[in-house]
């Protein structure tokens, strides 16, 4: 078993034991999973599953979404970030960039196909960047709502949401909200994302968040994640951009890194043997 599946099992572990009171006597994970999966599997597929037209795939670069070669950059981002989230105990996992355009909604939708293909965990994503369609537009999903009306209570999630498999859960905005920074804010999505929580116990949950230097809309809620990915562009980006977000994130939450994306040229170095991104 690789170090991987070895994390992988051991954050499960530790979850289902936080949801559980400790047995007395060790039990074999055969029956410490049984009666939690099969409950946690009813409530996933309540969510109706999603559709992706293939030709999308091409179109809005979901390069991760068949597997193999193409989607080897995400896959290897994917495994370095289980590496750290799983370790450390994290599971909320915020993408942001200091400006638009940086490919984190393109990021998002990626990681969670390779995410999809990582049968032992479950993942939700979901679009906190409120003033747009941004996921919802890359997949071509329509609908009539918003995450803020999920956390409004308009609607409840299991409705709003799209399933893609057995194991992840998307959460799009179908329309954009007048007031993101406050909703963001405020007490409603902090018990939204601890209900959620509890009844779907996900092991990683994917934020795609606003840019951090076009408005204050994820500054106050990036403290309610474990980390956060920084998204740059290359060739697009400044250094000094890239500087100032990651001082400004560092101060709100863990950074787990800095991801320079649209690379166009790579060496052998920092690529990987398959190709570039
Ligand atoms: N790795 C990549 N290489 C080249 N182009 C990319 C890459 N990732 C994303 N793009 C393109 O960059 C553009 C912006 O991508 P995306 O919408 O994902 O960015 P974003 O950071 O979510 O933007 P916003 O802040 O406006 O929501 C899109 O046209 C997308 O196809
Ligand atoms: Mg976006």
């Amino acid at each position: 078993m690789d170090r991987l599946q070895q994390a992988i099992q051991k954050a499960r572990r530790a979850r289902d034991s936080r949801q559980q009171p400790q047995p007395l006597q060790p039990v074999t994970e055969e029956q410490l999973h049984v009666p939690q999966e099969s409950a946690d599997e009813d409530i996933w597929l309540t969510v109706p599953e999603i559709v992706i037209d293939p030709g999308l795939i091409s179109r809005k670069r979901l390069m991760s979404f068949n597997g193999g070669a193409d989607a080897t950059p995400y896959d290897m981002l994917r495994t370095k970030m289980l590496q750290q989230t799983l370790s450390k105990g994290w599971r909320r996992v915020a993408l942001t960039s200091p400006y638009s355009g940086c490919g984190k909604s393109t990021a998002a939708a990626n990681l969670a196909f390779s995410l999809s293909r990582q049968e032992d965990l479950r993942t939700i994503v979901i679009d906190f960047d409120m003033r747009r369609r941004g996921l919802a537009e890359i997949l071509k999903q329509t609908g009539n709502y918003s995450m803020a009306d999920v956390i409004q209570g308009k609607v409840p999630f299991h409705e709003h949401a799209l399933r893609h498999g057995n194991n992840v859960i998307f959460g799009l905005n179908f329309s954009s909200t007048r007031n993101p920074a406050e909703i963001l804010q405020s007490r409603r999505t902090i018990e939204f994302l601890e209900q959620l929580e509890a009844e779907y116990k996900p092991d990683v949950i994917l934020f795609d968040t606003p840019p951090l230097m076009a408005s204050d809309d994820s500054h106050g809620f990036l403290k309610n994640v474990d980390c956060a990915l920084l998204l740059a562009a290359a060739e697009e980006t400044s250094i000094d951009h890239i500087d100032i977000a990651e001082r400004q994130l560092a101060e709100l939450t863990n950074v787990m890194g800095i991801v320079l994306n649209k690379c166009r040229y790579i060496s052998g170095a920092f690529g990987n043997e398959y190709g570039t991104y």
